[in-house]
């Protein structure tokens, strides 16, 4: 006889014999993954509506039977357990929720009939491109050949013939030839982005996918739409033939495109970036980010990177550069112009020497407009970092007007920039050239040019580190590439100046620097970097409800009312 749920909102379902107690509602695919069951399928796709068009994913389905006089249980007398009135003809998993009592079997001969049918219906047209296709070792429909198939084909009639290498906008190839009409890029573009763009036309096997007349597939989030692709249709124009993915490896980070933060995969081989790829967090972006997210890494190898550390204008030591930094800030009118892009680590070492040089510290605002999906108007990612740190106490503008007028007023001689153009922020020539600055940084800029100590540092996707989302979510990122020659780790830069301005000589690694965090902040007492959840923790963020912060709502933030 079936369970009663074990819990009032769990109810149980039986998947191939073994029984699960999971929410009520719960997918049928979802259910069997709980159990370690794969249902095959290729239309369903957790974060979009269910449309049952594949038919991949067919199961057999049955529930306690029920006497229709009495409405007392049917027993079954060779088990002693109810009977399961089972459905003569398999359903469609992905259209099926959990129900009390709900069996499901996936393992008959029926079920393998079933799916070897379909796998043949759908590689019938499909053409034989695996050795050249960029999906290849992402493949559900190779995958599914293999696990599902019949192994071999019946076919001898001429395949149909699609278009191949369309633009279907400036980042998306589509290949028709390839696709399953499984209708996920479709859903997507209407449902996630409301951008209604792609639809099918013709029928049965000259079903093609396309672009509706006169739209192209161009808003910021198309590349999503390869990422959800279950075959090589949709190929990603920047990636395409780059590099086989099995050859890559995979690295977590972060978004750093605004204060979402949403959770990336980052693709590497050999110490160069290939591509990147959203991770799922059901809190953050579910399983979408950005295309404008997707190629920062870029900035890499960019040319403007800097590589060599300077001492006035000539190569040095970083133990030199260091004590000329230290020098020219213990003589004192300092201010310290930190990110809101440098990570949690570097806002507290940086708090750290604004406290031993009495200086004043502020970071440079980063706004735009939000999307409402997943880039808010707040472009820094770590500002509520800076926040719980306490490297500034209010919301950063973008002008550096105050400190503008203390250079004017002759009141701040050295400025220590760290990873932002005191031009882009409003200083002017005349006034960069009242100071000395140290300028702690990735890449050139009108600071860094006009700076007598320039101390290169390390991207996002070289190091370690967290960062605090819109949330007061804590989210780390790893580092996917080593380096580029010339640069220093920001932690060993900052822990070194510190120590140098006559600070305490803490360890540079990330996890030596989050015992002091812990130890210090009360938000984030407890943590250690090794602790963080992949998905991230949200933290205590109540001290700061009375900022007025500045994003408005995306897909999982809701900004707090004002009253
Ligand atoms: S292009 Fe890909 S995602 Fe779109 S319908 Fe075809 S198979 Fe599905
Ligand atoms: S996944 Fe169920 S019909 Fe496609």
């Amino acid at each position: 006889m079936s369970q009663p749920p074990a819990k009032p909102d769990l109810v149980t379902v039986n998947i191939d014999g073994k029984e699960i107690a999971v929410p009520k509602g719960t997918n049928v695919i979802e259910a069997a993954r709980l159990v370690g069951v794969d249902v095959p399928h290729y239309c369903y796709h957790p974060k979009l509506t269910v449309v049952g068009n594949c038919r991949m994913c067919l199961v057999e389905m049955g529930l306690p039977a029920v006497d229709p006089a009495t409405k007392q249980p049917v027993v079954d007398p060779t088990t002693g357990k109810q009977k399961i009135n089972w459905m003569p003809r398999p359903q469609i998993g992905c259209g099926t929720n959990a129900m009390p009592g709900l069996h499901i079997r996936t393992n008959t001969p029926q079920i393998k009939d079933c799916r070897e049918g379909v796998m043949e219906f759908l590689l019938i047209n499909h053409p034989l491109d695996c050795p050249i296709c960029d999906q290849a070792g992402e493949c559900k429909l190779q995958e599914q050949a293999t696990g599902y198939g019949r192994g071999y084909s019946r076919f001898i009639e001429q395949k149909n013939v699609k278009p191949k290498r369309t633009q279907l906008g400036p980042r998306v190839t589509l290949d028709d030839e390839r696709c399953v009409l499984c209708s996920r890029c479709i859903r997507f573009s209407k449902e996630v982005v409301k951008d209604d763009v792609l639809g099918f036309i013709d029928r049965g096997s000259y079903s093609t996918l396309t672009c509706y007349p006169g739209k192209q597939l161009e808003n910021n989030y198309s590349l999503n739409t390869v990422d959800i692709c279950p075959v090589g249709a949709l190929t990603s124009t920047d990636f395409r033939f780059k590099m086989r993915v099995w050859f890559l490896k995979q690295t977590n980070s972060i978004d750093t495109e605004s204060s979402v933060g949403a959770n990336t995969v980052v693709w590497s081989r050999e110490g160069q970036i290939y591509r990147i790829t959203p991770r799922r967090n059901d809190e953050v972006n579910d399983t979408w980010m950005a295309d404008s997210g997707r190629v920062l890494f870029k900035q890499v190898r960019d040319d403007s990177r800097l590589t060599a550390i300077m001492v006035n204008g000539q190569p040095t030591a970083l133990d030199t550069a260091i004590s000329t930094a230290a020098e020219l800030l213990k003589a004192g009118n300092v201010a310290i112009v930190g990110s809101g892009r440098s990570s949690v680590e570097e806002q507290f070492l940086t708090k750290k020497i604004a406290d031993e040089l009495k200086a004043s510290a502020q970071i440079v605002a980063r706004a735009g407009e939000g999307d409402k999906i997943l880039i808010s108007a707040d472009r820094n990612p770590n500002t509520r970092g800076a926040l719980v740190t306490g490297l500034v106490t209010k919301l950063p503008s973008a002008q550096l007007t105050e400190l503008a007028a203390a250079i004017d007023a002759g009141k701040v001689k050295t400025v220590l920039a760290i990873n932002e153009d005191l031009a882009a922020a409003g200083l002017s020539a005349a006034q960069l050239a009242k100071v000395k600055i140290v300028y702690i940084g990735t890449h050139a800029s009108v600071t860094s040019d006009a700076a007598q100590v320039v101390l290169p540092t390390l991207t996002v996707f070289e190091k370690n580190g967290t960062f605090i989302n819109q949330q007061f979510r804590l989210q780390k990122f790893l580092e996917a590439v080593p380096g580029v020659a010339g640069a220093t780790n920001d932690l060993d830069v900052l822990t070194n100046l510190l120590t140098a301005v006559g600070g305490a000589k803490l360890l540079t690694d990330v996890a030596s620097i989050w015992a002091s965090i812990s130890a210090e902040i009360q938000s984030l007492a407890g943590l250690s970097f090794a602790a963080i959840p992949e998905t991230g923790k949200v933290i205590d963020g109540s001290a700061f409800a009375a900022l007025a912060f500045p994003e408005g709502e995306t897909l999982h933030f809701k900004p707090a009312a004002k009253s």
